[in-house]
């Protein structure tokens, strides 16, 4: 059987990163290789309820809170869905993971960065990305691509995601080895060629 691998894709909203995940799959499977795709929040079932709330619900949620509903979500999702394929020798590709938490409600929310990363271990278990891609661009740009319609976590504002921006490079420069940043401006095309040459070069 072949060796199982979880790559996640993380960046600002409007990065580009849902793009870049589906090409990636379109290779891997002409390669032969068993892929799935799913995302954070919300791949399905209980996440789907989950999800809603985190996107739609216009109540007030603490910070707290929200962190904790990500983190449920993410249990379930290893459990469920990341850990059986993995195991069965799978590669999944994975639309966001723990360093949106550290990003979004670390950085962004303001929220202690250790204990994230704590409850993001205990959410995760053993289970660790293979390689992170890092979609980078800049807060203008990633507003415009979101246009108008709004979801809560997006209703956010500029400084936030400033906040969350700079905290995606601050992981990578911890993780140098896992994560890995890509210019997000660049064409669809040339993106997707170094999201290739990054994947082989883990083999
Ligand atoms: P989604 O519609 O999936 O956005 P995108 O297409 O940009 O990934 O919504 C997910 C939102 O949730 C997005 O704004 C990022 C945010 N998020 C967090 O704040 N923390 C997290 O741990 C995760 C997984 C997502």
């Amino acid at each position: 059987m072949t060796k199982g691998l979880f790559i996640t894709f993380e960046g600002a909203d409007g990065c580009g990163k849902t793009t870049q995940l589906m090409l990636l799959a379109k290779y891997l499977k002409s390669k032969g290789r068993d892929v799935i795709v799913t995302r954070e929040p919300g791949a399905r079932g209980l996440g789907e309820k989950i999800r809603e709330i985190l996107l739609n619900y216009d109540g007030e949620v603490s910070s707290q809170a929200e962190a904790f509903l990500f983190l449920a979500d993410r249990a379930q999702h290893i459990d469920v869905i990341v850990n059986p394929a993995v195991k069965n020798g799978k590669i999944v590709l994975c639309d966001r993971h723990t360093d949106s938490t550290i990003a979004y409600q670390g950085y962004g929310r303001g929220l202690d960065i250790d204990r994230i990363k704590m409850l993001n271990n205990l959410a995760t278990g053993d289970r660790r990305p293979d390689l992170t891609f890092v979609f980078d661009i800049d807060v203008e740009t990633s507003m415009k691509r979101v246009g108008n319609e709004k979801d809560r976590m997006e209703s956010a504002g500029v400084e936030f995601f400033n906040r969350v921006r700079n905290g995606y490079h601050k992981i990578s420069e911890l993780e140098p080895e896992r994560v890995k940043v890509l210019d997000a401006s660049k064409s669809i095309e040339d993106i997707h060629k170094e999201v290739v040459a990054l994947y082989e070069s883990l083999n």
